[in-house]
Protein backbone atom coordinates (compact mmCIF):
# COMPACT_ATOMS: atom_id res chain seq x y z
CA UNK A 1 0.00 0.00 0.00
CA UNK A 2 1.40 3.62 -0.48
CA UNK A 3 -0.35 6.61 0.27
CA UNK A 4 1.16 9.52 -2.13
CA UNK A 5 0.54 13.16 -1.81
CA UNK A 6 -1.91 14.24 -5.24
CA UNK A 7 -2.57 17.77 -5.76
CA UNK A 8 -6.07 19.09 -4.90
CA UNK A 9 -7.48 16.52 -2.85
CA UNK A 10 -7.05 15.35 1.00
CA UNK A 11 -5.41 11.82 0.87
CA UNK A 12 -5.00 9.11 -1.95
CA UNK A 13 -4.24 5.63 -1.28
CA UNK A 14 -2.98 3.24 -3.52
CA UNK A 15 -3.73 -0.13 -3.24
CA UNK A 16 -1.66 -1.25 -6.77
CA UNK A 17 -4.38 -3.25 -7.97
CA UNK A 18 -3.16 -6.37 -10.34
CA UNK A 19 -4.09 -4.99 -13.52
CA UNK A 20 -5.35 -8.29 -15.22
CA UNK A 21 -2.89 -9.75 -17.60
CA UNK A 22 -5.16 -8.84 -21.27
CA UNK A 23 -3.45 -12.33 -23.14
CA UNK A 24 -3.76 -14.61 -20.67
CA UNK A 25 -7.43 -13.93 -20.02
CA UNK A 26 -8.28 -13.68 -23.29
CA UNK A 27 -6.04 -16.68 -23.63
CA UNK A 28 -8.15 -18.71 -20.99
CA UNK A 29 -11.95 -17.37 -22.12
CA UNK A 30 -10.94 -18.54 -25.32
CA UNK A 31 -10.21 -21.91 -24.29
CA UNK A 32 -13.31 -22.61 -23.05
CA UNK A 33 -16.02 -24.35 -23.71
CA UNK A 34 -18.26 -21.56 -24.61
CA UNK A 35 -15.70 -18.74 -25.22
CA UNK A 36 -15.52 -15.07 -23.31
CA UNK A 37 -13.70 -12.42 -22.65
CA UNK A 38 -14.81 -10.11 -19.34
CA UNK A 39 -16.23 -7.09 -19.69
CA UNK A 40 -13.94 -4.89 -18.10
CA UNK A 41 -11.60 -5.19 -20.87
CA UNK A 42 -14.08 -3.27 -22.49
CA UNK A 43 -12.89 0.23 -21.22
CA UNK A 44 -9.27 1.19 -22.68
CA UNK A 45 -9.19 4.89 -23.66
CA UNK A 46 -11.04 4.25 -27.00
CA UNK A 47 -13.43 1.75 -25.37
CA UNK A 48 -14.57 4.72 -22.66
CA UNK A 49 -15.10 7.02 -25.78
CA UNK A 50 -17.21 4.87 -27.46
CA UNK A 51 -19.26 3.72 -23.83
CA UNK A 52 -19.96 7.73 -23.93
CA UNK A 53 -21.05 8.04 -26.96
CA UNK A 54 -23.39 5.11 -26.03
CA UNK A 55 -24.85 7.37 -22.62
CA UNK A 56 -26.05 9.48 -25.48
CA UNK A 57 -27.63 7.59 -27.94
CA UNK A 58 -31.38 7.66 -28.08
CA UNK A 59 -32.11 3.95 -27.51
CA UNK A 60 -29.70 3.71 -24.76
CA UNK A 61 -32.37 4.87 -21.71
CA UNK A 62 -30.06 4.13 -19.65
CA UNK A 63 -27.66 6.64 -18.83
CA UNK A 64 -30.00 9.63 -19.23
CA UNK A 65 -32.96 7.83 -17.40
CA UNK A 66 -30.77 7.77 -13.83
CA UNK A 67 -29.42 11.01 -14.39
CA UNK A 68 -33.03 12.87 -14.75
CA UNK A 69 -34.40 10.45 -11.59
CA UNK A 70 -31.24 11.22 -9.38
CA UNK A 71 -32.03 14.74 -9.98
CA UNK A 72 -35.59 14.58 -9.50
CA UNK A 73 -35.21 12.65 -6.06
CA UNK A 74 -32.55 14.93 -5.05
CA UNK A 75 -34.78 16.40 -2.38
CA UNK A 76 -35.59 13.00 -0.72
CA UNK A 77 -32.21 11.62 -0.46
CA UNK A 78 -31.33 15.05 0.99
CA UNK A 79 -34.16 14.25 3.67
CA UNK A 80 -33.33 10.82 4.38
CA UNK A 81 -29.13 11.00 4.50
CA UNK A 82 -27.80 12.20 7.64
CA UNK A 83 -25.95 15.46 7.80
CA UNK A 84 -22.03 15.02 7.28
CA UNK A 85 -22.37 11.49 6.13
CA UNK A 86 -19.01 10.35 3.52
CA UNK A 87 -20.13 9.36 0.64
CA UNK A 88 -18.01 6.19 -1.09
CA UNK A 89 -18.47 6.11 -4.73
CA UNK A 90 -17.34 2.55 -6.45
CA UNK A 91 -16.00 2.84 -9.78
CA UNK A 92 -16.21 6.69 -10.54
CA UNK A 93 -17.39 6.85 -13.63
CA UNK A 94 -19.66 10.07 -15.14
CA UNK A 95 -19.07 12.65 -12.91
CA UNK A 96 -22.78 14.21 -13.51
CA UNK A 97 -24.55 11.30 -11.35
CA UNK A 98 -22.10 12.31 -8.14
CA UNK A 99 -22.43 15.89 -8.58
CA UNK A 100 -26.45 15.30 -8.81
CA UNK A 101 -25.94 13.38 -5.36
CA UNK A 102 -23.14 15.80 -3.62
CA UNK A 103 -25.07 19.17 -4.62
CA UNK A 104 -28.65 16.91 -3.20
CA UNK A 105 -26.50 16.07 -0.28
CA UNK A 106 -26.94 18.42 3.26
CA UNK A 107 -23.50 19.71 3.60
CA UNK A 108 -21.51 16.52 2.72
CA UNK A 109 -18.50 15.89 4.67
CA UNK A 110 -16.63 13.87 2.60
CA UNK A 111 -16.55 12.26 -0.84
CA UNK A 112 -14.41 9.01 -1.29
CA UNK A 113 -14.14 7.14 -4.61
CA UNK A 114 -12.43 4.08 -5.58
CA UNK A 115 -11.29 3.06 -8.97
CA UNK A 116 -9.67 0.92 -10.47
CA UNK A 117 -7.97 3.46 -13.22
CA UNK A 118 -5.62 5.46 -11.45
CA UNK A 119 -5.39 8.40 -14.04
CA UNK A 120 -9.39 8.54 -14.62
CA UNK A 121 -9.76 8.36 -10.38
CA UNK A 122 -7.25 11.52 -9.95
CA UNK A 123 -8.75 13.55 -13.03
CA UNK A 124 -12.45 12.90 -11.46
CA UNK A 125 -11.37 13.36 -7.61
CA UNK A 126 -9.64 16.70 -8.77
CA UNK A 127 -12.35 18.01 -10.44
CA UNK A 128 -14.78 17.72 -7.74
CA UNK A 129 -12.80 18.84 -5.08
CA UNK A 130 -12.30 22.23 -7.09
CA UNK A 131 -16.06 22.40 -7.66
CA UNK A 132 -16.74 21.63 -4.28
CA UNK A 133 -14.18 23.40 -1.72
CA UNK A 134 -15.91 22.65 1.31
CA UNK A 135 -15.49 18.81 0.51
CA UNK A 136 -13.54 16.76 2.10
CA UNK A 137 -12.38 14.30 -0.85
CA UNK A 138 -10.36 11.21 -0.85
CA UNK A 139 -9.70 8.56 -3.31
CA UNK A 140 -8.83 4.74 -3.68
CA UNK A 141 -7.05 2.95 -6.14
CA UNK A 142 -8.30 -0.67 -6.20
CA UNK A 143 -10.22 -3.10 -7.56
CA UNK A 144 -13.72 -2.86 -5.80
CA UNK A 145 -14.32 -6.09 -6.44
CA UNK A 146 -11.96 -6.96 -3.79
CA UNK A 147 -12.28 -6.82 0.33
CA UNK A 148 -11.87 -3.48 1.14
CA UNK A 149 -11.49 -1.64 4.74
CA UNK A 150 -11.31 1.95 5.56
CA UNK A 151 -8.81 3.88 5.06
CA UNK A 152 -7.50 5.49 8.18
CA UNK A 153 -7.03 8.59 5.89
CA UNK A 154 -10.57 8.99 6.16
CA UNK A 155 -12.64 10.09 8.98
CA UNK A 156 -13.21 6.84 10.85
CA UNK A 157 -14.89 7.89 13.53
CA UNK A 158 -18.11 9.06 11.43
CA UNK A 159 -20.31 6.52 11.69
CA UNK A 160 -22.08 7.64 8.70
CA UNK A 161 -21.04 5.59 5.48
CA UNK A 162 -23.39 6.22 2.38
CA UNK A 163 -22.09 4.05 -0.40
CA UNK A 164 -23.15 5.18 -4.28
CA UNK A 165 -22.93 2.92 -6.77
CA UNK A 166 -24.45 3.78 -10.24
CA UNK A 167 -25.00 2.68 -13.40
CA UNK A 168 -26.57 -0.40 -12.85
CA UNK A 169 -23.12 -1.52 -12.63
CA UNK A 170 -24.12 -4.59 -10.38
CA UNK A 171 -25.84 -6.10 -13.40
CA UNK A 172 -22.42 -7.30 -14.99
CA UNK A 173 -22.41 -9.76 -12.36
CA UNK A 174 -24.10 -12.55 -11.89
CA UNK A 175 -26.76 -12.74 -9.13
CA UNK A 176 -24.68 -14.54 -6.91
CA UNK A 177 -21.55 -12.42 -7.66
CA UNK A 178 -23.84 -9.27 -6.74
CA UNK A 179 -24.62 -11.06 -3.56
CA UNK A 180 -21.07 -11.44 -2.62
CA UNK A 181 -20.26 -7.81 -3.60
CA UNK A 182 -23.04 -6.21 -1.76
CA UNK A 183 -22.09 -8.52 1.45
CA UNK A 184 -18.28 -6.46 0.96
CA UNK A 185 -20.16 -3.36 0.69
CA UNK A 186 -22.27 -3.97 3.80
CA UNK A 187 -19.17 -4.62 5.70
CA UNK A 188 -17.31 -1.82 4.17
CA UNK A 189 -20.09 0.85 5.25
CA UNK A 190 -20.63 -0.65 8.81
CA UNK A 191 -23.92 -1.31 10.58
CA UNK A 192 -25.15 2.15 10.91
CA UNK A 193 -24.68 2.28 7.20
CA UNK A 194 -26.45 2.77 3.63
CA UNK A 195 -26.51 2.33 -0.33
CA UNK A 196 -27.95 4.35 -2.80
CA UNK A 197 -27.59 2.30 -6.19
CA UNK A 198 -28.60 2.40 -9.87
CA UNK A 199 -30.47 -0.68 -11.09
CA UNK A 200 -31.72 -0.95 -14.54
CA UNK A 201 -35.64 -2.67 -14.13
CA UNK A 202 -37.13 -5.81 -16.35
CA UNK A 203 -39.08 -4.03 -19.06
CA UNK A 204 -40.52 -4.48 -22.73
CA UNK A 205 -37.98 -6.87 -24.88
CA UNK A 206 -38.35 -4.55 -28.17
CA UNK A 207 -36.99 -1.48 -25.72
CA UNK A 208 -33.82 -3.79 -23.96
CA UNK A 209 -32.74 -5.15 -27.41
CA UNK A 210 -33.12 -1.83 -29.06
CA UNK A 211 -30.82 -0.15 -26.04
CA UNK A 212 -28.17 -2.99 -27.31
CA UNK A 213 -28.30 -2.64 -30.79
CA UNK A 214 -28.37 1.18 -31.47
CA UNK A 215 -29.01 2.58 -34.93
CA UNK A 216 -25.87 4.38 -35.02
CA UNK A 217 -23.87 1.03 -34.40
CA UNK A 218 -22.10 2.82 -31.18
CA UNK A 219 -22.79 -0.34 -29.09
CA UNK A 220 -21.41 -2.47 -31.90
CA UNK A 221 -18.00 -0.44 -32.28
CA UNK A 222 -18.01 -1.15 -28.28
CA UNK A 223 -18.12 -4.69 -28.62
CA UNK A 224 -15.80 -5.02 -31.52
CA UNK A 225 -13.04 -2.89 -29.74
CA UNK A 226 -11.88 -6.37 -27.94
CA UNK A 227 -10.93 -7.34 -31.51
CA UNK A 228 -9.08 -4.27 -32.14
CA UNK A 229 -7.03 -4.60 -28.96
CA UNK A 230 -6.46 -8.49 -29.54
CA UNK A 231 -5.17 -7.26 -33.18
CA UNK A 232 -3.24 -4.59 -32.05
CA UNK A 233 -2.12 -5.04 -28.63
CA UNK A 234 -1.84 -8.72 -28.80
CA UNK A 235 -0.99 -9.14 -32.30
CA UNK A 236 -3.58 -11.54 -32.33
CA UNK A 237 -3.76 -12.77 -36.38
CA UNK A 238 -7.41 -12.34 -37.46
CA UNK A 239 -9.90 -10.59 -39.37
CA UNK A 240 -12.22 -7.96 -37.45
CA UNK A 241 -15.18 -8.40 -40.20
CA UNK A 242 -15.28 -11.63 -39.91
CA UNK A 243 -16.58 -10.92 -36.57
CA UNK A 244 -20.29 -9.39 -35.65
CA UNK A 245 -21.87 -7.69 -32.71
CA UNK A 246 -24.80 -9.76 -31.49
CA UNK A 247 -26.60 -8.44 -28.39
CA UNK A 248 -29.83 -9.81 -27.28
CA UNK A 249 -32.36 -10.11 -23.99
CA UNK A 250 -32.27 -13.61 -22.70
CA UNK A 251 -35.77 -13.83 -21.02
CA UNK A 252 -35.07 -17.07 -18.97
CA UNK A 253 -32.03 -15.20 -17.18
CA UNK A 254 -33.26 -11.96 -17.15
CA UNK A 255 -30.53 -10.68 -18.98
CA UNK A 256 -29.00 -8.79 -21.88
CA UNK A 257 -26.03 -10.88 -23.31
CA UNK A 258 -23.40 -9.69 -25.75
CA UNK A 259 -21.70 -11.74 -28.10
CA UNK A 260 -18.84 -11.35 -30.97
CA UNK A 261 -20.33 -13.74 -33.37
CA UNK A 262 -18.46 -15.71 -36.18
CA UNK A 263 -19.92 -14.66 -40.06
CA UNK A 264 -17.96 -18.54 -40.98
CA UNK A 265 -15.65 -21.36 -40.07
CA UNK A 266 -12.85 -19.80 -39.09
CA UNK A 267 -9.51 -20.18 -37.53
CA UNK A 268 -7.37 -17.03 -35.75
CA UNK A 269 -4.39 -16.97 -33.69
CA UNK A 270 -3.30 -15.15 -30.51
CA UNK A 271 0.07 -15.50 -28.51
CA UNK A 272 0.66 -18.94 -31.09
CA UNK A 273 -1.78 -20.27 -30.52
CA UNK A 274 -5.36 -20.82 -32.74
CA UNK A 275 -8.65 -20.78 -32.02
CA UNK A 276 -11.32 -22.57 -33.86
CA UNK A 277 -14.48 -20.95 -34.34
CA UNK A 278 -17.47 -22.31 -36.60
CA UNK A 279 -20.24 -20.50 -38.36
CA UNK A 280 -22.37 -18.86 -35.54
CA UNK A 281 -19.98 -19.71 -32.46
CA UNK A 282 -19.52 -16.84 -30.18
CA UNK A 283 -17.22 -15.53 -27.94
CA UNK A 284 -19.30 -14.16 -24.86
CA UNK A 285 -18.25 -10.82 -23.86
CA UNK A 286 -21.14 -9.41 -21.18
CA UNK A 287 -24.01 -9.94 -19.66
CA UNK A 288 -26.10 -6.95 -17.91
CA UNK A 289 -28.87 -8.50 -15.49
CA UNK A 290 -32.08 -6.25 -15.22
CA UNK A 291 -34.46 -6.99 -11.84
CA UNK A 292 -37.62 -6.06 -10.64
CA UNK A 293 -37.89 -3.66 -7.70
CA UNK A 294 -38.68 -6.94 -6.04
CA UNK A 295 -35.99 -9.19 -7.33
CA UNK A 296 -33.64 -6.49 -5.85
CA UNK A 297 -34.62 -5.95 -2.52
CA UNK A 298 -34.75 -9.68 -1.79
CA UNK A 299 -31.02 -10.04 -3.16
CA UNK A 300 -29.52 -7.45 -1.10
CA UNK A 301 -31.60 -8.46 1.94
CA UNK A 302 -29.66 -11.56 1.12
CA UNK A 303 -26.50 -9.13 1.44
CA UNK A 304 -27.30 -7.52 4.76
CA UNK A 305 -29.15 -4.67 3.47
CA UNK A 306 -33.13 -3.07 3.67
CA UNK A 307 -35.02 -1.33 1.32
CA UNK A 308 -36.11 1.56 2.49
CA UNK A 309 -37.32 3.45 -0.66
CA UNK A 310 -37.18 2.66 -4.61
CA UNK A 311 -37.82 5.25 -6.90
CA UNK A 312 -38.67 4.73 -10.68
CA UNK A 313 -39.01 7.06 -13.82
CA UNK A 314 -42.01 7.37 -15.21
CA UNK A 315 -42.17 4.63 -17.98
CA UNK A 316 -40.51 2.65 -14.85
CA UNK A 317 -37.09 2.06 -17.41
CA UNK A 318 -34.86 2.42 -14.08
CA UNK A 319 -34.51 2.18 -10.50
CA UNK A 320 -32.66 3.71 -7.59
CA UNK A 321 -33.11 1.91 -3.98
CA UNK A 322 -31.87 3.69 -0.83
CA UNK A 323 -30.89 0.89 1.24
CA UNK A 324 -30.03 0.38 5.18
CA UNK A 325 -28.00 -1.78 6.73
CA UNK A 326 -30.02 -4.48 8.91
C1 LIG B 1 -22.02 0.03 -17.77
C2 LIG B 1 -22.52 -2.24 -17.41
C3 LIG B 1 -24.18 -0.58 -17.03
O1 LIG B 1 -24.75 -3.06 -19.09
O2 LIG B 1 -25.81 -1.35 -19.87
C4 LIG B 1 -23.74 -0.58 -22.42
C5 LIG B 1 -22.51 -1.43 -20.31
N1 LIG B 1 -22.81 -2.49 -22.55
N2 LIG B 1 -23.96 -1.06 -23.65
C6 LIG B 1 -24.78 -1.90 -19.45
C7 LIG B 1 -23.02 -1.48 -21.73
C8 LIG B 1 -23.39 -2.21 -23.74
C9 LIG B 1 -23.54 -1.02 -19.32
N3 LIG B 1 -23.04 -0.97 -17.91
Amino acid sequence: MRDDQIEGIDYFVDLQPETEDFLATVLAGLSQQQKTIPPKFFYDANGSKIFDQICVAPEYYVTRTEIALMNEIAAEINALVELGSIVVEYGCGSSLKIRALLSALPDPAEYLAIDISRSHLIATVQEIAADYPNLRVGAICADFSDALNWPKEAAADRDQRLAFFPGSTIGNQTPEEARQFLERVRHLVGDSGNLLIGVDLKKDTDVLNNAYNDAAGHTAEFNLNLLHRIKHELGGLLDISAFEHDAFYNEDLGRIEMHLTSRLDQSIEIGGQQFNFQKGESIHTENSYKYSIDEFIELAGGSGFGSVKAWTDADDYFSIHYMAAI
